[in-house]
């Protein structure tokens, strides 16, 4: 069903500069060519009656309510399907067209339980709404004879209901699923009569190919499928527009409320990134939010073997503010830190980030970015001139060659994905590089052109020899390449791939990917006419990620394929605001917009709006604190929403490293892995109580709007305002939008944003100031940010992580579609329902030749430590390669990841871990030991009452 706040003006908008008057009604309208008569008319504001036709879809002309006259045409024509024409003139009511609808109507009806009252629809159901507009007053077929009102329930799927009886066969679930989504897991099953949505083979929807986007809930007009949040508690009586807070999609959603409870999340249309589709995580996994185990008063303890006691936010503040002064003072000023947080807002991430420099007095401040894409700031930036992505998401449907590196968009960015494959579906060819066979590579009616499967740890090599193949094969766009880059950089690297070394031949071996399948990629993506490159974690988490970002950049620029719609170099940013924790100065060298701390003009600016000195030294990253703890020099750390002991690699180094702090204050929804060594606990509010901004991959800035009240009592950016009062350095701000206010004064990308243009324009990409004063969707139009594009030598060094006898296989990682990150909060959804635990997936070959089969335990061992997980067997992964995803802490997928890390940015090389997989009947060690603390933890908080009611 169609939200409470939406208009719907029946067929999707045409794009033409052509347009075309007509009349509808005896009213004059200009609209595009191309345009149906339905919408001419809901433009004009003329409602024609409809059931199965909505904007989100393409017209399908099945339901006969839309019948209109046209004069000089025959019969009654659907308006639905009937496109506009000058000089048109349309008659959408008179008697006839009255009695012909009414009829159609009656027909439905007299197949159609009448239970209206009772329904979760009443009110909000387009059948219903149509029977009044009909003037539907009596059925004349009663309901003896064969019908529909006994079809069973399918209540599969844990946030939707199937309720057959209520169908009307419109098919707007089946198109939806189709257009929308792309998964083509509905059928409308027989004909006639006897026609029924069906999921896959007759399936009930949790046993069905089913994603449970919701799409096809959306786009039902009655209440055949439902939310059972609608359900059970009714309809909601106001809503408001906010921001999901799971992945760098960054979806716009409608959350429809009572009062201060959340009825169901509805995906906005005019969501810039989404429009109007989400995922199974955005629209349905917000339980989290009042989980019991969701802690919400503040707590302190002397020690970590201590008991939690539930204290005023008060003494708290004032034991944090003096537990970190007290350290200060005894081990000096660096001796402290701060990590930001990529899933709070960006006013939240600016706070603490200032508070470190200002408060602390020091740089020490970094945030989990560091493990995913810093590599992408260091590498485009150094070539491009800016550490973000080119495109906003709707340029792809201008691509003619997708091509997707380290990245499983259908998993990691679903809506973005469904759009993709929508391009994908209207002709663009696809290549694919990545180790894992991931679902782009073949889905319904789409079959990667090239799967390039390359061995973990060699992108670097497959990179140069793609660009070898466009340097030597006479495929660089000279043109471009002389106007817009710097050509001596450029005369380099083209020396530099095409040594022979370089070629895919002589690079086989190293990648493992046939040459001819290089070759004919890399001409592909060449000749594309616009070539578009996405990529992901699977790119930056090694060894060589900057180098390999660079690599990417300098492909783009040699084949002009960068500064216009439908090309460009895209990371696929993983968390909600990792883009804006970056954006916002959380690295400790870097303040907002990417300017180092030594720029003495921009560390000045600062000072004076601060009215504090600052350092012009970077800071400690993260390894580095962890360093810095375990040789007793750092002592003090607050955490901002981020679980380090969970997702940074080498757990046990990590954990020994928390051991070693005397004051750990974590704010977090939940006693996360790190806060089981923490002193202090902040209790921290969901992103459906605060206002601020997130900045999605596409750097689109976009409104969080508060929709109840924070349960705590505060939004984390008044926690950070607290403690920094606390420390000494005071803050005054009384609304997030000042925050926003003060970080366009102080940075040039962001000088023209504010809520009141965010709130105007729906959402903006940055750069924002006047030069683009409505922001800047496509960046390096004209010319790149730094000037001249600048190529970069990108020698391929193979990782220090081999393989050898005792670790003969690769072990890589990655995510799934339902859970989201350490999962936090995902696993406190329903969402565990589609994967309850992370299991290691194994190529049948290996499997077999250790013994193993389909769900067996396995011991996969490392370097650096040892765990255990289940078996799943599948030629997905070559053989030779193991993947896992990390979404269990007792998974313990960091305790095997080593400390290897980019050279550049020290992000972990996650993706590259030498290991060895033997069949085990028990947990591993670190295993047993970590159940243990975690229920020894476990303990030391029950006693408190700290947790939501
Ligand atoms: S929930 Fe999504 S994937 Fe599942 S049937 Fe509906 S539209 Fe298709
Ligand atoms: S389930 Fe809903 S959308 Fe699908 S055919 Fe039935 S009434 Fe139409
Ligand atoms: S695609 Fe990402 S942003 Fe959109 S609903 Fe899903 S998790 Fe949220
Ligand atoms: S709305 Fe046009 S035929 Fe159904």
């Amino acid at each position: 069903m169609q939200s409470i706040a939406e208009k719907d003006l029946g067929t999707p908008a045409r794009l033409s500069a052509k347009t075309v008057t007509l009349s509808i009604d005896d009213r004059e309208i200009l609209v595009p060519e191309g345009t149906s008569v339905m919408r001419a008319a809901a433009l004009a504001g003329v409602a024609i009656p409809k059931l199965c036709a909505t904007d989100q879809l393409d017209a399908f002309g099945s339901c006969r309510m839309c019948l209109v006259q046209i004069e000089g045409m025959k019969g009654l024509p659907a308006s639905c399907t009937t496109p506009v024409a000058q000089g048109m003139k349309v008659t959408t009511q008179n008697k006839q067209l009255a009695d012909v609808r009414r009829g159609v109507m009656e027909l439905y009806i007299s197949d159609h339980p009448l239970d209206c009252l009772t329904c979760p629809a009443n009110g909000h159901c387009e059948l219903q709404d149509m029977a009044g507009v009909v003037g539907l007053r009596e059925v004349r077929y009663g309901y003896e004879g064969a019908n529909h009102l006994k079809a069973e329930k399918d209540e599969s799927n844990p946030y939707f209901t199937f309720d057959p009886s209520k169908c009307i066969v419109c098919s707007r679930c089946v198109r939806a699923c189709d257009e929308v989504q792309g998964t083509l897991a509905l059928t409308i099953q027989a004909r006639g009569f006897d026609s029924k949505v069906s999921a896959s083979q007759d399936n009930p929807f949790m046993d069905s190919e089913c994603v449970s986007c919701g799409a096809c809930v959306q786009a039902c007009p009655t209440a055949t499928l439902s939310e059972k949040t609608l359900i059970e508690k009714g309809q909601a009586e106001h809503s408001a527009v906010t921001t999901c807070a799971y992945c760098g999609v960054g979806c716009s959603f409608r959350a429809e409320m009572q009062g201060e409870e959340v009825v169901r999340m509805v995906p906005n249309k005019d969501g810039h990134a989404n429009h109007g589709h989400s995922c199974v995580k955005g629209r349905f996994a917000i339980g989290y939010a009042t989980h019991p185990d969701r802690i919400i008063k503040p707590m302190i303890r002397a020690k970590i073997s201590d008991p939690w006691q539930e204290v005023s936010w008060e003494e708290a503040i004032a034991h944090a503010a003096s537990e970190l002064k007290r350290i200060q003072a005894k081990y000096g000023r660096d001796s402290i830190g701060g990590i930001t947080s990529s899933r709070c807002t960006n006013e939240e991430t600016y706070l603490v980030q200032k508070l470190v420099r200002a408060g602390f007095g020091n740089n020490n401040v970094d945030t989990c970015a560091r493990v995913c894409h810093s590599p992408t700031g260091y590498g485009l930036k150094n070539t491009l001139g800016e550490s973000a992505g080119t495109q906003d998401f709707d340029s792809v449907m201008s691509a003619d060659v997708i091509l997707v590196i380290g990245a499983n968009p259908t998993d990691g960015h679903p809506v973005f994905a469904s759009q993709m494959k929508r391009r994908l579906r209207q002709g663009a060819k696809l290549i694919v590089a990545d180790p894992r066979r991931i679902d782009l590579v073949r889905t319904p009616h789409i079959a990667a052109d090239f799967h390039l499967s390359l061995r973990p740890g060699t992108n670097v090599a497959l990179i140069n020899s793609m660009a070898h193949v466009v340097v030597t094969e006479g495929l660089v766009k000279e043109d471009f390449v002389r106007q817009r880059c710097e050509v001596d950089s450029f005369e380099k690297w083209r020396a530099f791939v095409a040594h022979p070394k370089n070629s895919p031949e002589a690079m086989e071996s190293v990648t493992g990917v046939p040459a001819e399948s290089v070759r004919g990629a890399a001409r592909l993506y060449a000749k594309a006419g616009n070539g578009a490159i996405y990529y992901g974690l699977g790119v930056t988490e090694h060894s060589q990620g900057s180098t390999m970002v660079m690599g990417i950049a300098n492909l783009a620029m040699a084949t002009g394929n960068l500064g216009r719609e439908g090309v460009g170099v895209n990371p696929l940013r993983g968390q909600n605001n990792v883009q804006g924790s970056c954006d916002m100065g959380s690295f400790p060298h870097e303040f907002t917009g990417y300017r180092h701390v030594a720029d003495d003009a921009v560390r000045h600016s600062f000072e004076a709006a601060w009215g504090v000195g600052l350092l012009s030294e970077p800071g400690l990253r993260i390894p580095n604190m962890f360093e810095a703890a375990l040789d007793g020099e750092f002592k003090g750390l607050y955490i901002e929403g981020e679980d380090i002991a969970q997702s940074d690699p080498n757990t046990q180094h990590v954990t020994a490293a928390l051991s070693a702090m005397e004051c750990i204050i974590v704010q977090d929804l939940f006693l996360n892995e790190s806060a089981k060594f923490a002193h202090v606990f902040l209790p921290g509010s969901s992103f459906l109580e605060k206002d601020g901004t997130f900045t999605n991959a596409e750097r689109r800035i976009s409104r969080v709007r508060r929709v109840m009240k924070p349960k705590t009592g505060y939004a984390d950016w008044e926690v950070t305002q607290l403690l920094s009062n606390a420390v000494g350095f005071p803050m005054n701000y009384t609304h997030p939008s000042q925050i926003m206010d003060e970080i366009a004064k102080l940075t040039p990308t962001f000088a023209g944003v504010s809520f009141e243009l965010i709130d105007r324009l729906g959402s903006v990409q940055w750069p924002c100031n006047a030069q683009h004063p409505e922001g800047t969707p496509t960046m390096h139009v004209g010319t790149f940010v730094r000037g001249k594009g600048k190529f970069l030598v990108t020698e391929y060094v193979p990782t220090r992580e081999k393989v050898n006898a005792k670790y003969p296989l690769i072990l890589t990682t990655g995510r799934i579609l339902s859970q989201y990150n350490v999962g936090a909060q995902t696993r406190r959804t329903a969402n565990v329902q589609w994967h309850d635990e992370d299991r290691v997936e194994m190529h049948p070959h290996d499997a077999e030749q250790r013994g193993i089969i389909d769900g067996d335990w396995v011991g996969i061992a490392s370097r650096a430590g040892e765990t255990v997980l289940r078996a799943r067997v599948t030629d997905r992964v070559q053989p030779g390669v193991v993947y896992t995803t990390f979404h269990f802490p007792e998974s313990g997928a960091n305790v095997i990841t080593t400390e290897n890390s980019d050279w550049a940015t020290n992000c972990p090389e996650y993706k590259v871990t030498a290991v060895e997989a033997t069949r085990v009947a028990q947990p591993s060690e670190w295993q047993k030991r970590f159940r243990e603390f975690t229920n020894t933890q476990e303990a030391l908080v029950k006693q408190a009452d700290v947790f939501v009611k």
